[in-house]
């Protein structure tokens, strides 16, 4: 007779429903891959009063030590939300000996270093693809498929929900309100939607990143975390205007052997292979030096791209290295000039040597990044990264002249 897979989930919300289901979906497939049956025990909610719609012999509680005490636990699928009682959850189920999937990234974010070794200690499989955009299997390909170069780069497009705000804003004209409600109404949203237009949500995705390729985070305080607030329809326009569009990218890269982070909006041109990224959809590039840049997109949130990670891990959970990649040495540098495109009035950029575009209002400018932001301190201007593009750095060059 086929063994059986044990599992329960913590959370019933857009994402644990969407697991329930999908299990329920690909089962024969799963069940053909695992070599095992793929039990639903247990389902862990926080409101007792909704009536959920599961098989009747599932278990459905708000009490977590019912699912801690089930005689036969292997693997817990957790999909709520926030650090705690996150933490508490996954490592009294890690202690007890069953392997954790998780989608919390401000949890792994947190405490991603101290899970992976509580896990390593009790012999159990720590997985958490979907934490990292979605449906995109980008920690199984720097886990597996591009293990032996050093990555001197990551770039993406982590929050669904400020791509497709920023999309819905330049294609169909809507407002920021506007484009946020359709993007809750369609269950891309965090539950408090701040995490995702602060970008909150991207930071703790490219920590994730951080952690897994180089074994380390910058400090937080270090990190420049912006949000898509700022971007109004008119830097929109401007950019559009010039064949740029804006994107929320978060990056993280190697400067004097350290990790850099910065998570904000930027202007990239069509040649960038973040141009035609739209909707909810996510994308990363990775810089190999062996494989060179490598760009996966696909969709960055919702039920069924995030369930599809997560059911996923289920393959390889006991198969499962917990330590991170480590991919050490990269080469050191000093700060970098940087190009920018520049949205303001004239009188904001007198004095400054700076590149005029075809556009009234719109400049490019070279520099590095602080001496630039520092110039423009007090200014009103909208200063976007520009990528995609070469400028002619000898006339763009920002300094008051
Ligand atoms: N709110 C997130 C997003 C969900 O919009 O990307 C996936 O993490």
């Amino acid at each position: 007779m086929m063994e059986t897979l044990h599992v329960a989930l913590i959370g019933f919300g857009t994402v644990g429903k969407g697991v329930y289901e999908s299990i329920g979906k690909q089962r024969e497939q799963l069940e053909a891959l695992l070599r095992k049956k793929v039990s639903i025990e247990a389902i862990l909610i926080q409101n007792g009063e909704i009536k959920r719609e599961v098989d009747d012999r599932v278990l459905v509680t708000t009490d977590v030590d019912e699912l801690l005490n089930l005689p036969k636990l292997d693997v817990v699928f957790e999909a709520i939300i926030g650090v705690e009682p996150a933490h508490t959850y996954l490592s009294r189920f890690i202690e007890k000996g069953c392997h954790v999937i998780t989608a919390n990234k401000e949890l792994l974010a947190t405490s991603g270093n101290e899970l992976r070794k509580l896990a390593e200690k009790h012999n159990v499989g720590l997985r958490y693809e979907a934490a990292v955009a979605a449906s995109i299997p980008i920690l199984s390909t720097l886990r597996e498929g591009i293990r032996s170069n050093q990555i001197k780069e990551i770039s993406g497009i982590l929050n669904g929900t400020s791509n497709f705000i920023l999309n819905e804003c330049q294609v169909s004209g809507l407002s920021f309100e506007e484009a946020l409600r359709l993007a809750q109404e369609k269950g891309y949203a965090e539950a408090d939607p701040t995490n995702d237009v602060d970008g909150w949500d991207a930071f703790y995705k490219i920590l994730i990143l951080s952690d897994l390729v180089y074994g380390k985070q910058p400090e937080w305080e270090s990190i420049s975390r912006k949000g898509i607030r700022e971007v109004t329809s008119f830097d929109i326009k401007k950019a559009e205007a010039l064949g740029l569009r804006i994107k929320h990218i978060a990056n993280l890269r190697l400067q004097k052997e350290e990790p850099v982070i910065t998570v904000e909006s930027v202007a990239v041109s069509e040649a960038h292979p973040f141009f035609n990224v739209t909707g909810v959809n996510n994308a990363l590039s990775v810089a190999g030096n062996l494989a060179g840049n490598i760009t996966l997109t696909g969709p960055g949130a919702g039920a069924d791209p995030t369930a599809s990670a997560m059911v996923e891990d289920l393959l390889s959970i006991d198969r499962n290295s917990t330590e991170p990649v480590y991919y050490s040495q990269i080469e050191k540098g000093n700060a970098v000039e940087e190009d920018f495109l520049l949205i303001g009035d004239d009188s904001e950029v007198r004095g400054l040597e700076v590149l005029p575009t075809s556009e009234k209002g719109a400049y490019y400018v070279t520099g590095k990044r602080s001496e630039v932001e520092a110039l423009l301190e007090h200014s009103k201007a909208s200063l976007y990264p520009l990528q995609g593009l070469t400028l002619n750095h000898s006339t763009s060059r920002l300094a008051v002249v």
